[in-house]
């Protein structure tokens, strides 16, 4: 694969856009594919403020005036013909990611590689019934995309290895330091170990042990400290294996193992509350700061990436 090849997208909503921007700073052209062509002037916009964000940090080479000329924002997917790799970032829907999927497959050539940028419906499922299931893999990125390291690629049971081999390098040009599955399984690795992890904060707070300030307090506090460092596994390393072994034995059987979403979400989301981006979620906000949290996150999201760039190069 050339190195600066045209990238396809298709789908620029939230993490659409910061996608797109990852690939557009990395120096290649884009082709985002958009439901309608309405779209394409504030997304563009968007894409254009991270660009400028990414500047001002340092992280961009060139001028997002001259980088943002590099998209092409379109509802017809037949400009997607040529492309070698097309990553698809549209509403988590089965059916309307496979919808997408047989659109492209008229167009695309048998080797062009088909991401999906699923969340957690398994890989295996997007690959039904498509004319070319081997090429269509998970590529999982982090919000915000233009900013993280975070990637998962992800092999379905069709899958052929090499194409998840060429977008693991591809995404390394990217900055991205890519996980690879090799095997599908539902909610991948951040995603299952963060729902575990949800569970648990949810049976602590619903059963009266800890307010969710008090969960959110211990873990940025705890875990949130070492994890950008260290990862679960290294951490034992760090601080002796045999303490793990001995909790797990007691604690693992009282951890909550429900298969039910907890009652809390469900009031929540039925009330409306979306977190921040409507200033209605777990705390109490008002519009303004709300957008502060909004602003903080990416600020921090930043001086995290350049921390952890720091010790990174030198453990490698
Ligand atoms: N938000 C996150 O933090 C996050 C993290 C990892 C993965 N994801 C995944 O990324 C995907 C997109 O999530 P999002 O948060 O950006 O959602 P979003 O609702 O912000 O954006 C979805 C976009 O897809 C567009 N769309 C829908 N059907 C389309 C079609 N047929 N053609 C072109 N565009 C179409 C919509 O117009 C919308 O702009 C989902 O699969 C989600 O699970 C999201």
């Amino acid at each position: 694969m050339s190195e600066k090849i045209r990238i396809g997208t298709v789908g620029l909503g939230l993490m659409g856009s910061s996608i797109a921007t990852c690939i557009l700073a990395a120096g290649h052209e884009v082709t985002s594919l958009v439901l309608s062509i309405s779209e394409a002037k504030t997304a563009q916009k968007r894409i254009f403020n991270f660009l400028s964000e990414l500047s001002a940090e340092g992280l961009l080479a060139g001028d997002p005036e001259e980088i943002i000329e590099k998209i092409t924002i379109t509802d017809d997917v037949s400009i997607f013909a040529g492309h070698e790799v097309v990553i698809e970032s549209i509403t988590e829907s089965v059916d309307a990611k496979k919808d997408i999927y047989r659109q492209l497959e008229t167009v695309l050539s048998p080797t062009a590689i088909i991401g999906s940028n699923t969340s957690a419906i398994p890989v295996t499922i997007l690959q039904e019934g498509l004319a070319h299931p081997e090429r269509l893999l998970g590529i999982h990125w982090a919000e915000p995309a233009h900013i993280t390291r975070f990637m998962e690629v992800i092999c379905g049971k069709d899958s052929d290895l090499k194409y998840a081999q060429q977008v693991v390098q591809l995404a390394e040009s990217w900055g991205k330091e890519p996980s690879l599955l090799r095997k599908d399984i539902r909610g991948f690795i951040t995603n299952r170990i963060m729902y575990a992890m949800l569970r648990e904060a949810f049976n602590l707070v619903e059963n009266g042990f800890a307010t969710p300030e008090d969960v959110d307090r211990s873990l940025r506090n705890d875990l949130g400290y070492w994890i950008t460092f260290a990862g679960p596994f290294r951490f034992m390393d760090l601080t002796g294996i045999p303490a793990y072994l001995t909790v797990m034995k007691d604690l693992f059987p009282e951890l909550d193992n429900t298969s039910k979403a907890p009652q809390t979400m469900e009031n929540l989301v039925s009330a409306g509350a979306k977190g921040v981006s409507n200033a209605q979620g777990f705390y109490p906000y008002t519009k303004e700061s709300a957008a502060r949290w909004e602003e903080k996150f990416i600020e921090f999201s930043f001086d995290i990436r350049k921390l952890a760039a720091k010790y990174n190069e030198e453990f490698k």
